[in-house]
């Protein structure tokens, strides 16, 4: 499945943002906590949901759909017989079930991604975590072999703020006996949002979106009635797309409040940007080069690097991307160099030279946020772009070529 896009006109009009992908998966995974149904009201149609959905189905959750809604029951979560079951292989977030079963089942088997494209991307600190609330765990036949005669409540600290990590452990010590306390927590705005939804069903935390979550376990959890909240990354690439094209667009449906390095940065690099509740709008491109260096929360998103790339390669002067979270996340400097940008990449910086134009080609997505870079490039480059590897966008963009589309961008799907 391809992209084909011309250089159109600058984008304008209104969005509405999607709920977040890395909001959502670890909420469905937070459903094998309970007997009873948890309703989640407003799911994003991306192919990573389909996956997550799959995956639960094989561990026996019972799923309804209505519309963009989803019920699911884990009235009897059991292990599939299968060994080699493909979703749970091909999704690196399929990881976050292991907590959830551990504490239902006391056992689970849990097959390892490979390696990705943006780094080897390991599982120790979500390994080390369950341990330490008393599961034993071994490496066998390319997966996890996990047993708990009953998680009992620990101190757990990690030794960088992972967020998968947090949230497996913060779901895992939920049902365990006893206080857990997560030391060097993972404060990204989605640990808060699935922390709120364990609360709804039950559980006792305090301190998500600090450094330090305290959670105080219970018998069992109840179901609830979600909605997780606005994708901060989609805004975030959203916004960049309009600047990227010298356009004026309002987004609604965002939380401003969690994209406020990006929002500093697209100020700095010269965009008009107002924010009311939650609305942002952004007029006008990037006249200067820009440093960015990616951190956890509250730092600069990793996940926006790409696409903020893509927006530098055309702003004056020069900017320096410095990546600290994934060792390998520059992969799509080598296709925008190949529509005419000029940057150099040693290890985990980039020094980006803004040019006066971009032309189009035939680009690949090897990831889904180099994707959605490349996207933003082709939106102003003169000519033709034609990206092959859409779905790798598909997996956490719903519909983008339907939201640029209707702002005004000239691009089309093609099998
Ligand atoms: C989540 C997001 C992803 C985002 C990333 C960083 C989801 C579904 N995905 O991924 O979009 O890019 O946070 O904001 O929410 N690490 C280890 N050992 C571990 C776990 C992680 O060394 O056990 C390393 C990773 O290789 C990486 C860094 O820690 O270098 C951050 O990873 P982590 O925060 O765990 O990211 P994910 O939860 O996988």
């Amino acid at each position: 499945m391809r992209f084909i896009i011309e250089k159109g006109p600058p984008l304008r009009g209104e969005a509405k943002v999607a709920p977040a992908k890395n909001a959502a998966l670890p909420i469905l995974a937070a459903a094998l906590l309970t007997k009873e149904e948890l309703f989640v009201e407003d799911l994003p149609g991306i192919s990573d949901i389909a996956a997550m959905l799959e995956i639960l189905g094989l561990f026996g959750v019972r799923l309804g759909r209505e519309g963009r809604a989803a019920c699911l029951c884990a009235e009897n979560p059991r292990q599939p017989k299968e060994r080699a079951y493909a979703p749970v292989r091909q999704m690196r977030a399929s990881i976050l079930v292991l907590g959830p079963l551990l504490a239902r089942l006391g056992e689970a088997f849990l097959p390892l991604p490979g390696g990705c494209a943006i780094g080897s991307r390991p599982v120790d600190l979500h390994v080390k975590g369950l341990e330490a609330l008393g599961a034993d765990i071994e490496y066998e036949e390319g997966g996890l072999r996990c047993r708990a005669a009953g998680l009992r409540g620990a101190t757990v600290y990690l030794d960088s703020p992972s967020v998968g990590a947090t949230e497996n452990i913060l779901m895992a010590a939920t049902l365990a006996r006893g206080s857990t306390l997560i030391q060097n927590a993972a404060r990204e705005p989605e640990i808060v949002d699935l922390a709120r939804v364990l609360s709804a069903m039950g559980a006792r935390i305090s301190g998500a979106g600090t450094s330090f979550i305290a959670v105080e376990g219970v018998e069992s959890l109840h179901g609830a009635r979600v909605t997780p909240m606005p994708d901060r990354i989609e805004a975030g690439t959203l916004l960049l797309c309009a600047a990227a094209t010298r356009g004026e667009i309002l987004l609604r449906g965002a939380a401003p409040e969690h994209l406020f390095a990006l929002n500093a940065k697209l100020l700095e690099c010269g965009c008009e940007l107002r924010i009311s509740g939650d609305q942002i709008y952004v007029r006008g491109g990037p006249r200067r080069g820009v440093d960015v260096q990616t951190q956890v929360y509250p730092g600069f998103p990793t996940d926006l690097q790409a696409p903020m790339m893509a927006l530098l390669c055309r702003a004056k002067g020069s900017s320096i991307l410095v990546e600290s979270i994934f060792e390998n996340r520059f992969m799509h400097a080598a296709e925008l160099r190949r529509m005419g940008a000029q940057i150099t990449v040693r290890d985990r910086i980039a020094v980006v030279r803004g040019v006066k134009k971009l032309y189009g080609t035939e680009l690949l997505c090897t990831d889904l946020r180099a994707g959605a870079a490349l996207v933003l490039a082709a939106l102003d480059a003169e000519g033709q772009s034609r990206i092959g590897g859409v779905e790798h966008i598909d997996r956490g963009y719903e519909n983008l070529e339907q939201k640029l589309g209707a702002l005004g961008a000239r691009i089309r799907r093609e099998e």
